[in-house]
């Protein structure tokens, strides 16, 4: 398996970083992709992909901390991004359900993102919280970006339009949540060539698992959740969806 979305980078894991990677190793984790959120964890996340051989760094500032990027900033997140082992710009995107930067700061940003990833041919990694319209409306403007919604949270129509404009979808353990029938319809409708998996750790942990702080080595239960979705075998949907991870991030 390979965790598409994790933030070891986070510092919740400071203190355990080499027992989650041991677990997540041993729940047959072979990658573990960590997206920066701002520019001191995109260092982190670029320290991790040095420091572990299965690991690589995502860079990019979230909608959140949009308000805080400068010149500089993205500068700076250029620079890091040329790094080998950084595999894609983000997480980038809109959040206009928690709106912690104004919303037009938050679509320049993302605009910028989108241009930085296409100068350097990196794929684009997409938070999306109750902003489809927008998100479509600047991802459409930027057709030469390859970009993955991660943990998807919207409706079948959104995704489909996504799908039609070649892009990824990524879902977390929220597909487990009992509250969440309406997302494993839309799961179950996601292509498999099209489907990756993530944790978004140290957030969203699986059911059983859910309210304790979330670690790649329970992507099983994301998998198991999705198999089960597309009526294949785990086996088989943890192999397809690390192809699709090894593809898309063009992982060496
Ligand atoms: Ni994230």
């Amino acid at each position: 398996m390979i965790d598409s979305h994790a933030h070891l980078n986070d510092p919740h894991f400071d203190a355990n970083l080499t027992e989650v990677a041991e677990r997540a190793n041993q729940a047959g984790v072979e990658g573990i992709i960590n997206v920066g959120y701002d520019l001191e964890s995109s260092h982190k996340a670029v320290a991790l992909a040095e420091e572990y051989d299965w690991m690589w760094a995502v860079v990019g500032v979230h909608p959140h901390e949009a308000r805080l990027v400068t010149p500089d900033t993205m500068a700076e997140l250029e620079r890091l991004a040329r790094h080998p082992k950084v595999v894609a710009i983000g997480e980038t995107g809109l959040d206009y359900y928690y709106d912690h930067s104004p919303r037009e700061v938050q679509q320049q940003v993302f605009h910028q993102h989108l241009e930085l990833a296409a100068k350097l041919n990196l794929p684009v990694v997409i938070h999306s919280r109750d902003a489809a319209q927008d998100t479509i409306n600047i991802v459409k403007e930027h057709p030469d970006n390859r970009c993955v919604i991660h943990c998807y949270s919207g409706s079948l129509e959104t995704a489909k339009i996504y799908l039609d404009l070649g892009h990824f979808i990524s879902f977390t353990g929220s597909v487990t949540f009992k509250n969440a029938a309406k997302l494993r319809e839309v799961a179950a409708a996601v292509p498999l060539e099209r489907l990756m998996i993530e944790t978004d750790c140290p957030y969203l942990s699986p059911e059983p698992m859910r309210g304790k702080p979330n670690e790649p080595a329970w992507i099983e239960y994301v998998a198991a959740k999705l198999a089960e979705l597309h009526s294949i075998s785990v086996d088989d949907l943890k192999a397809i969806t690390a192809a699709n991870a090894r593809l898309f991030f063009n992982l060496k």
